[in-house]
Parts: C-alpha cells; sequence; structure tokens
C-alpha cells in the first residue's frame, strides 16, 4: 500500500475522555499509534486508518464505540469521528472513483463531479459533495435509511434527522415534499458539510441544520424521526423519540446490523414502538416503526 493512502480519523475531546479515545481509535483503527493535539480547552485525538476494503467499517466501529463513551463519560465532549483523507492528487481522484451514482427507489445521489445524462421524469436527484463527512450513499446503512425514508414520508411531513453527516436523507427528505427538516449532528465537520449540501439542492429553506446532540434542540409534533448512527446511539434515540411524535408518528433507525437487533427491538417494544417494516442489506438493517400504544 502506498504510504499515502490513509484515512485521519480524528475525535475531539475533553481531557477526562482523551485516554479512553486513545484506546478507542488504537484498538479500531487498524494501526499502532494515535496523536493528539490541543484545541483550545479539548484535545484532538487522531489516528490513521489504512484505506483498505475495512476503512468503513473501521470508522462505523469508532463511532459506535465513542457512541458507549458518551454514556460512560456524560459530562464531557467527544465530537466525531471526523475523517480526513490524507492524499496526493492521484489518491484524491481515486477518491472521487469510489464514489459512483447511487440509486435508491426513486432517488438518484449523484457526486457533484459527475457526470450524468438527463433522467426522464420522477427521479429525484441529490447532489452531493461527501466532504468529510459520512452520507454519500455508499454505504448499506445509508441506503436503507433512503429506502424507508421513501416508503414512510408523505409530502408536508415534518422530520428530524439526527446524525445527518453530509445531509443526506435530510436533503432527499425535503427533495420528497417535507415541509421542515430539522437536520442535527454533534460534529461541526459533519453540519459545515449539511449546509453546504442543502445550498447545493436548494433546500435550505426547509432543512435547519445545527450542530446538536440528539434531539436538545429540536422542537416536538413531528410526523417522523430519522437516524443512521450506531447500535448504541439508536437505543438512546429510541428511548426518547415518542415524547417528540406525534401519535401516529414513525422512527426510521439505521446503522446497525443483525447482531443488535434484538437488544434494539426490546428498546423500541419498552418505548412504545412497532416494527412496521424491516429493510436489509447484506448484515446491515434498518427498522422502520410506529408508535403502537399510547405511553
Ligand atoms: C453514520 S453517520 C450518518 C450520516 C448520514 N445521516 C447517513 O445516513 O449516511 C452518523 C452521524 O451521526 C453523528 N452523531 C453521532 N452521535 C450523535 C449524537 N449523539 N447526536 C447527533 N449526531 C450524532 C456523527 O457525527 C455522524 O455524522
Amino acid at each position: 500500500m502506498r504510504k499515502e493512502d490513509w484515512l485521519y480519523v480524528t475525535v475531539r475531546c475533553s481531557p477526562q475522555a482523551a485516554d479512553a479515545v486513545h484506546v478507542v481509535l488504537l484498538e479500531r483503527s487498524g494501526n499502532r499509534g494515535t496523536v493528539e493535539q490541543t484545541s483550545g480547552d479539548a484535545l484532538v485525538v487522531g489516528a490513521y486508518i489504512p484505506l483498505d476494503e475495512n476503512w468503513s467499517t473501521r470508522v462505523g466501529e469508532i463511532a459506535d464505540c465513542l457512541a458507549a463513551l458518551r454514556a460512560l463519560f456524560p459530562d464531557a465532549v467527544i465530537a466525531g469521528p471526523a475523517a480526513t483523507i490524507v492524499a496526493d492528487k492521484e489518491w484524491s481522484e481515486a477518491w472521487k472513483q469510489e464514489h459512483k451514482i447511487q440509486r435508491v427507489g426513486r432517488l438518484v445521489v449523484k457526486p457533484t463531479w459527475a457526470t450524468m445524462p438527463p433522467l426522464g421524469p420522477g427521479w429525484v436527484i441529490i447532489d452531493l459533495d461527501p466532504g468529510m463527512a459520512f452520507g454519500t450513499g455508499g454505504h448499506s446503512s445509508t441506503r436503507l435509511a433512503l429506502e424507508a425514508l421513501q416508503a414512510a414520508l408523505r409530502p408536508g411531513h415534518v422530520l428530524a434527522d439526527v446524525g445527518t453527516g453530509t445531509g443526506i436523507l435530510a436533503v432527499a427528505a425535503a427533495l420528497l415534499g417535507a415541509s421542515r427538516v430539522y437536520a442535527v449532528d454533534s460534529d461541526p465537520l459533519a453540519v459545515r458539510s449539511a449546509r453546504a449540501n442543502c445550498r447545493r439542492n436548494s433546500v435550505e429553506a426547509v432543512v435547519e441544520v445545527q450542530c446538536a446532540d440528539f434531539l436538545t434542540e429540536v422542537p416536538g409534533d413531528l410526523d417522523g424521526i430519522i437516524a443512521n448512527i450506531s447500535p448504541h446511539a439508536d437505543a438512546t434515540l429510541a428511548s426518547v423519540a415518542a415524547r417528540y411524535l406525534k401519535s401516529e408518528g414513525y422512527l426510521i433507525l439505521s446503522g446497525f446490523t443483525s447482531q443488535a437487533e434484538p437488544e434494539l427491538l426490546e428498546t423500541l417494544s419498552d418505548a412504545g414502538f412497532e416494527v412496521q417494516q424491516r429493510f436489509a442489506e447484506s448484515e446491515w438493517v434498518c427498522l422502520s416503526c410506529a408508535l403502537g400504544r399510547a405511553l
């Protein structure tokens, strides 16, 4: 492998969580070292991930572990992971090649640099620059969430997209007719990327992108909540989601594999949700749920 073929993954954290973040990055990056820099009162812990066929799994595992750390260090900032490709021009071009045009139902996710022949009526095109955030349609969990969104969304719905990343799900919801989308991400880099993608798709008047944790900044009375984060974060969201939903509201959860599904199903049931539809691709699962009983 060429020495420049790496993904530089960083986590911004409070000092009390730094040791644990180092351990997560060491264990999950597939590399033997971590680096640390100060950033105001916080620290930025980084690791290089080999850009092999496992890189997205590794980033997903890091995100899962960080979600678990947030529960262990409730008073600490643990933001990320953010990822940058450490690359020369040649690698940048290869990265673009990695991002292909994706079709999910009637949605077409097109990287900004890709050219496409004109499509007939009925297609909804999302023009997306992945930047440093997650969410290009290349990952099964995003594709499943897009599929579930198309099945549940009706024109005029008001939604929250928790863990928006590039903003892909929020932009899709707006283009499919949502009247308002509250898109949140705890990572400032993702927020920047999502805002840029909203402008790129002319949906900035519909989608409000905020840097926040879960639903803290989102009003109630929503028609739907969608999240593609991690098993742990999805469970946390499931346990509070009902409060933010109308009685006939729906919750779409993605970002977990069939291994994590039984535990999540239990949490969903305890929170009053019934699974309406299950979407799966290889080991990845997405559940579309409705409030089954008054809480
Ligand atoms: C796997 S990415 C999903 C991106 C995009 N929604 C998609 O479907 O491809 C998960 C995102 O959730 C964000 N995130 C993780 N924990 C969060 C939390 N507690 N509140 C808000 N966002 C969170 C991460 O920063 C990351 O951008």
